[in-house]
């Protein structure tokens, strides 16, 4: 099939780049003449397991092509995929300026029957208006239908989840604009739901903040288990046993970030809001994550009283593993709050540095590697799970710092294995998330 997609960030170009991967000629629109160009040599502005391997190849294969023209992009195609932002707006609602412009600049180009299928997050009867919006601008003797496909894809694992996606979600008015959309996504045998519209658009929300209250849930169970001595994992384990819960999403941590529950759940919000409808369910999700990320300073402040002259590592910068993004990522508002306390701040993170520094400029440092952060620290905290600080020899690494403590916020290190290996090691201390802390007294 002929297919273009507008907007390029993580959503547009892992749907693109999938789409050409199973067999389709796909043309990506992106007004970033930076952002175009760079594709076009087949370099992916954005850091994502996999995606220049399939980027590259499909380029090769003559079934990937990038532009910024509307015209060239969108000519004889037969659905155009819309993947533009839908950010916060000050108020908590979905900022929808860059899609209505998106649609009403399309609309002109548009001169053969087309599917429009909107992939962008948009409150429910948003695309009623966009419908509305094209209606008032296409030319008359042509068909265009809109159908919500909202996308569930997580960053740091975008290709693998587009290609073995759970589910299809397609919301549309006519059946040969669903029929259509089938067929494009036939390759991939993925389980199909279609709905109207308005349902698939709440589909979105409805998950987005139900996985959202599923942490925050299971963070306040975290906090409770710390108090009472019982161990959050094998809580959450044997609560996922359970198929009518499971096991997913119930990580305890210091909550969540990124491009997404944070912005959706406070559109949800809103949105209930102006329906007169209180989510407080939702509201308290919210209030939890604000003081789950504050977690760790609030630990450090007990342990140490004046954080004035202390120097930490932070472990981490990206709001997860696998991903630059810091979009909402708890190691901001860490930072902040340790560096008003007085305290120096070294971080390291895989990738996320540049990005980071454009947001937390020169008000901490940072370091090349764990070690180098860790170096002299009296205290380590862990923000983002990477993996490599998973295999790190904590040994090593403490004997480094000036005072042997971590604050695990993403519970990495296992209680038993430090129990064999570091139960001599005088002055550690090990604080997780919802289990019982980790102390060597000193001799
Ligand atoms: C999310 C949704 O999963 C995806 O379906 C949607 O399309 C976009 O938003 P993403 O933001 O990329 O994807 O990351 P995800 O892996 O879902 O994690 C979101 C946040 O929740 C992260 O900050 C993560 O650290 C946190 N999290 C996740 C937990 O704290 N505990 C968990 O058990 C799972």
């Amino acid at each position: 099939m002929q297919i273009a997609v507008l907007g390029t960030g993580y959503v547009g170009l892992s749907t693109g780049v999938c789409l050409a991967e199973i067999g389709h000629n796909v043309y990506c629109i992106d007004i970033d003449e930076r952002k175009i160009e760079l594709l076009r040599q087949g370099i992916s502005p954005i850091y994502e397991p996999g995606l220049d391997e399939l980027l590259q190849k499909n380029i090769q294969n003559g079934r990937l092509f990038f532009t910024t023209s509307y015209e060239e992009g969108i000519k004889n195609r037969e659905v155009i995929i819309i993947a533009v932002g839908t950010p916060q707006s000050e108020d908590g609602s979905a900022d929808l300026s860059y899609i209505k412009k998106a649609v009403c600049d399309l609309s002109s180009y548009l001169k053969d029957d087309v599917i429009i299928a909107v992939k962008s997050t948009v409150p429910v009867g948003t695309n009623d208006e966009l419908y509305q919006l094209l209606k008032d601008r296409c030319n008359k003797n042509i068909r265009v239908d809109l159908v919500s496909n909202p996308e569930f894809l997580r960053q740091g694992s975008a290709i693998h989840d587009t290609l073995h996606a759970d589910r299809i979600v397609i919301g549309a008015k006519s059946e040969e604009a669903a029929a259509k959309m089938k067929e494009m996504y036939l390759p991939l045998q993925v389980p199909i739901i279609q709905t109207d519209i308005r349902s698939a658009e709440m589909i979105k929300y409805a998950s987005n903040a139900f996985l959202a209250m599923k942490i925050s849930y299971i963070n306040e169970i975290a906090n409770l288990c710390e108090v009472l001595g019982a161990n959050v994992n094998d809580v959450a384990k044997g609560m996922g046993m359970d198929k009518r819960i499971g096991g997913a999403f119930l990580h305890a941590g210091i909550g969540y970030g990124g491009s997404c529950f944070p912005k959706d759940v406070k559109a949800l919000l809103h949105t209930a809001k102006s329906h007169h409808v209180d989510f407080a369910i939702l509201k308290e999700t919210v209030a939890v994550n604000e003081r789950q990320r504050r977690l760790l300073v609030k630990k450090a402040v007990s342990r140490f009283g004046d954080l004035r002259g202390k120097k930490f590592a932070l472990f981490g910068l990206a709001f997860k593993p696998n991903t630059d993004d810091m979009r909402e990522a708890p190691s901001i508002i860490i930072s902040k709050l340790l560096t008003e306390l007085g305290a120096k701040v070294t971080a390291y993170d895989p990738v996320a540095t540049e990005n980071a520094k454009k947001i937390l400029g020169d008000s901490i440092s940072y370091a090349q590697s764990a070690y180098e952060a860790a170096r002299d620290a009296n205290a380590l905290f862990v923000v983002t799970e990477w993996p490599e600080f998973q295999q790190l020899d904590v040994k090593a690494l403490l004997d480094v710092m000036k005072q042997p403590i971590i604050f695990d916020g993403r519970n990495i290190f296992d209680l038993e294995t430090l129990n064999s290996s570091l139960k001599a090691y005088q002055g550690f201390e090990y604080y997780p998330v919802g289990k019982r802390a980790f102390i060597v007294e000193k001799k």
